[in-house]
């Protein structure tokens, strides 16, 4: 019998930006530039990219990114381009990457807290992986509404 979980056919794992900038713009920069994909410090020594890449055509479904910056005048990291593709929604990969890119966060810098600027929509998620909002909404030209979130699970 074969697995019908989704999750089975998907590898977790450190990644080039390149193999997520089609899901990036695909997912958040919808009807913009492809460039517009690429987010300033991508290409920092400090910056790791995250997918679950399909085994079947290595294609990454979810991606996020961990770049070094600063939160409240200390080093953190800050969590980009968090997207799982549409058709593979609420399967728990986002959730699964997540816990994934946490792991290896913590083994670099074990004191770094983590941040996000969150899309009003994908509030809910990070809530439920444990982020909590720690800001009044506020507007991003290019990606509408946002409010700041911390990691404050264990
Ligand atoms: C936000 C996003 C990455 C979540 O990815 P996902 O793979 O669907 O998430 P998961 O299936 O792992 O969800 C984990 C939990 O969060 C919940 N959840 C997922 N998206 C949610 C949302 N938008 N609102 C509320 N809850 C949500 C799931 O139901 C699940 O709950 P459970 O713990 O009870 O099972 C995905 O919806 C997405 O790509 N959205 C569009 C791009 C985007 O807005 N990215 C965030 C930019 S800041």
């Amino acid at each position: 019998m074969g697995s019908t979980d989704p999750r089975s056919q998907l590898q977790f794992s450190q990644v080039s930006v390149d193999l997520i900038l089609p899901l990036r713009h695909r997912m958040l920069r919808q009807g913009m530039p492809f460039e517009s994909a690429r987010f300033p410090g991508d290409a920092d020594d400090a910056t790791v990219h995250f997918a679950a890449v399909q085994t079947a055509d290595e294609k990454a479904v979810c991606c996020l990114t961990l770049m070094a910056a600063e939160w409240e005048g200390a080093a953190a990291w800050q969590l980009r381009g968090m997207a799982t593709a549409l058709e593979l929604h609420g399967q728990g990969i986002g959730r699964q990457l997540f816990d994934h890119a946490l792991s290896e966060a913590r083994r670099r810098h074990p004191t770094w807290p983590l941040w996000c600027n969150a899309r009003t929509s994908a509030v809910g998620f990070y809530q439920r992986v444990g982020w909590e909002v720690v800001s009044d909404e506020f507007e991003i030209p290019s990606a509408g509404p946002h409010v700041k979130m911390v990691y404050s699970g264990a």
